[in-house]
């Protein structure tokens, strides 16, 4: 390439003859004499030629990749329906009268009620009120679970409450299948009791708690289109990982690879913790980077501004976001998010596509995870399935604040066909009776509470849904 070597010559660089061979036929003229200027050497080896152009090359090929990329979701509209009956965001009435959280237990007791009188059983139901008419008679007996111990014999020993009274249960330790059963009992449970009323106590036979469905259909969307679920980005702490989310948003423009699958994603779904907050736990402003929670939001809708505009985002806050402690949780102040962003209350429920989401920040895993010992920080998965058994999303009263609304809003009445949970940040996955539950993990490095812990998290992993295929994959932008 005489052009070439003439313009290398002109800028007073020397080159070997090695080098100079290497520039015969070679097409990225510009692009390697800018390379090699930029070196500041005046004289030229082989080596330093073949590190241009392979520069060139390698961006030639992005820019070839970059101009290919088409995405198949903008093709399509929107088809996503939120939930608000489901929300708290303007309805808080309580005023943490006592008052308000009889209210509150009644509506949690009936609500759950409901949904154990569905199963049918051979036993009749009976009402506390009417326990003791019943003396050596079987019964369904509908409860909350309000003290639990084990008896000196070793016997396990239930209080409970209904709407109309109070009574005691005894689990006899000789029924070894049962007795292991009811230890995963925990305060504040609403179970379906089957036993025989004897004297002062019933005898246990059996319980349920009010569960999902066995089977139900698998759903699936028509569009070949697909949603990316977040958590715990934790914009403003020196643990946020700018890096690896910066090649998530390289992904989604269709710049980082597997880009047909960045082609059909028209959602994404953010389970909370958008920033981490100001004055969260004691100390916390020292792992902050920006300390101040406004500027905080800013840097999220940054990031909200570079998500391709035909993909739609919903949201809802964690516990480290701008909103109150307790749950259920309104969603932020407009103000302060994207207007583009569908900022919802935690817990939420969205349609889309025809599937049904269930998102919850998952604060009360903390609590479920300490009263519960076959559940830990490295399987999310397998608490996630101790709410769905349950139908609630913070099953001990107290173990995590709830707020005393008058509508239990943590009562999962819908059965979800994805249950998308955040706050451990570790990403775990799994299937329980028909719902897909995932946990999406985090960009946020592992804290020196973490360290402390043991608790190791897996930031930048990203799990994507192909709604029409029902295919799951864990895409990992780690290390960037
Ligand atoms: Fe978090």
């Amino acid at each position: 390439m005489v052009v070439l070597l003439s313009r290398i010559k002109e800028k007073g660089l020397r080159i070997s003859l090695e080098a100079e061979k290497l520039l015969e036929n070679e097409p990225f003229e510009e692009q390697i004499l800018n390379e090699i200027l930029s070196l500041d050497k005046v004289f030229i080896e082989k080596e330093d030629i073949e590190k241009a152009i392979n520069k060139a090359k390698k961006a030639y090929v992005e820019v070839k990749r970059q101009s290919s990329f088409r995405a198949l979701a903008r093709e399509y509209s929107p088809d996503l329906k939120i939930i608000h009956q489901r929300d708290i965001t303007g309805k808080s009435r309580t005023e943490g009268k006592v008052n308000d959280f009889v209210e509150y237990f009644k509506n949690r007791y009936s609500r759950l009620a409901r949904l154990l009188r569905k199963s049918n059983h051979k036993y009749p139901e009976i009402g506390l009120e009417d326990v003791k008419k019943m003396n050596g008679e079987r019964g369904k007996i509908i409860a909350m679970i309000t003290e639990k111990r084990e008896t000196k014999k070793g016997n396990l020993f239930l209080e409970i409450e209904d709407l109309t009274g109070a009574f005691k249960v005894v689990i006899s330790k000789s029924d070894e299948k049962l007795f292991e059963k009811a230890q995963k009992i925990i305060l504040d449970d609403v179970i379906a009791i089957y036993g025989k009323i004897l004297d002062a106590f019933i005898i246990c036979e059996d319980f349920e708690w009010p569960d999902l469905p066995i089977t139900r259909e698998k759903k699936l969307s028509e569009n070949n289109l697909a949603t990316v679920y977040l958590s715990d980005i934790h914009f403003g702490s020196r643990y946020h990982l700018e890096g690896y989310l910066e090649q998530f948003l390289l992904w989604i423009e269709g710049k980082n690879g597997s880009e047909e699958l960045a082609s059909k994603v028209k959602y994404i779904l953010i389970a909370g913790d958008l920033v981490d907050g100001i004055g969260i736990y004691p100390n916390q402003e020292k792992e902050l980077i920006v300390t101040d929670v406004y500027k905080q939001y800013e840097l999220f809708n940054d990031f909200v501004e570079r998500i391709p505009d035909y993909i739609e985002i919903v949201s809802i806050p964690g516990n480290h976001d701008a909103v109150r402690r307790g749950e259920p949780c309104p969603a932020l102040e407009k103000e302060m998010v994207h207007p583009r962003v569908h900022n919802l209350g935690n817990p939420a429920t969205a349609v889309i596509e025809g599937i049904t989401h269930t998102l919850y920040h998952g604060t009360s895993m903390d609590s479920m995870i300490s009263a519960l010992g076959h559940l830990s920080y490295k399987k999310p998965e397998k608490v996630m399935e101790e709410f769905l058994k349950r139908r609630h999303l913070s099953p001990i009263y107290g173990g995590n604040l709830i707020i005393p609304e008058h509508i239990d809003y943590l009562v999962l009445e819908e059965e979800p066909d994805i249950f998308h949970v955040g706050h451990i940040h570790k990403n775990g996955y799994g299937y329980y009776r028909g719902t897909l539950m995932i946990n999406s993990g985090t960009f946020q490095d592992r804290t020196e509470f973490q360290i402390k812990q043991g608790h190791v998290p897996t930031p930048g992993m990203v799990p994507v849904y192909e709604m029409k295929t029902g295919r799951l994959k864990t895409l990992n932008f780690a290390g960037g």
